[in-house]
């Protein structure tokens, strides 16, 4: 391929920068042109496509966002919808086209290559959901934005003897919920692929304020249930002072992490080398920090691994 394209798409995250300016970059490396989509799938299907250049993607790599903005769209998961931005691809010359995103966003460029137009995936999430890759970009971001809070909200937990509920991100994954409950020292996490007991919640706070705790940090994904609501229902069972704290859009924002913009830099150079060797339908991703590609229609059939070993090991660990 000698002309390929890049778009951003769904929820932003942290990183998505550092691997547009990867994807760019290694483009124009190879002698590719390469053109941004501005909008996400709603951008392609408007025409809302620009040539980039080595200077359109400087002073990115420690931005957080996507500069080439993002959009999540309904009228894209049509068939009509997708031809429109086939036919934009193809008046612009575009040959194949690299998507930042998540499993909605990989799902379009599934869709896309099923039906004529190269695509791959590359995954950009902070819930880190994203099957054939065991980090997505936006992750490790946003787990320290969250661990930046627990640690803030533990001053106060202290001073004040109360019980903390954080809600984190994750509607479908207990990533964010998991690794932040880890680092964070949470007496309890609430995640969606694990069973919760709400007595045995109780129980375990009630022994760790017997044995003198003076406060209890618990940690659920959006997934399981709000904030509040695990709030109240803590609070009715223990009786003990319960604050919430909701962290909400904070953790998608920011100035990505070393190891984002490495991994963003890794995985968008190497999305553009399958396009240079014309292999479309791949998803790109990093297993034993090394790269990895799959048939996106493979990927998307794997199921979201969660490490419920750190699971167990956070339950050892808050006794
Ligand atoms: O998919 C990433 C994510 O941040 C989820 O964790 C969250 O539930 C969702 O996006 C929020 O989406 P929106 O910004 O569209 O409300």
């Amino acid at each position: 391929m000698k002309r390929i394209g890049v778009l951003t798409s769904g929820g932003d995250a942290p990183g998505m920068n550092a691997a547009v300016r990867a994807v760019v970059r290694k483009a124009i490396y190879h002698d590719m042109e390469i053109y941004g989509v501005f909008g996400g799938y709603a951008g392609l299907m408007s025409g809302n496509i620009k040539k980039l250049e080595l200077g359109s993607v400087g002073d990115i790599i420690h931005r957080g966002g996507t500069f080439l903005q993002s959009a999540r769209s309904e009228e894209f998961k049509t068939k009509e919808g997708r031809q429109k931005g086939i036919e934009q691809l193809k008046k612009h010359g575009i040959e194949g086209l690299v998507v930042i995103g998540g499993d909605g966003s990989y799902r379009g460029a599934m869709l896309l290559t099923e039906e004529g137009f190269p695509c791959v995936g590359v995954p950009g999430t902070i819930d880190n959901d994203i099957p054939g890759t065991e980090f997505t970009i936006g992750f490790d971001t946003a787990v320290n934005t969250v661990i930046d809070a627990v640690d803030k909200i533990r001053d106060t937990a202290s001073s004040h003897e109360r019980t903390f509920v954080i809600e984190v991100m994750g509607r479908n994954a207990g990533d964010i919920a998991l690794w932040a409950g880890l680092a964070g020292g949470a007496e309890t996490i609430l995640i969606p692929e694990a069973e919760q007991d709400i007595q045995e919640i109780a129980q375990r706070l009630k022994n760790g304020q017997e044995r003198g705790k003076k406060h209890s940090i618990i940690i659920v994904a959006e997934g399981v249930m709000s904030g509040y609501e695990a709030g109240k229902q803590i609070e009715e069972v223990t009786k003990m002072d319960t604050r919430v704290t909701v962290l909400g859009h904070v953790q998608r924002g920011g100035t990505p992490t070393v190891t984002d913009r490495v991994l963003a830099s890794r995985l968008g150079a190497r999305a553009v080398e399958l396009l240079l060797n014309n292999t479309g339908g791949r998803a790109v991703g990093i297993e034993n920090n090394q790269l990895v590609d799959y048939d996106i229609i493979e990927a998307l059939a794997m199921p979201h691994k969660i490490d419920l070993d750190i699971y167990k090991l956070s339950k050892e660990l808050s006794i």
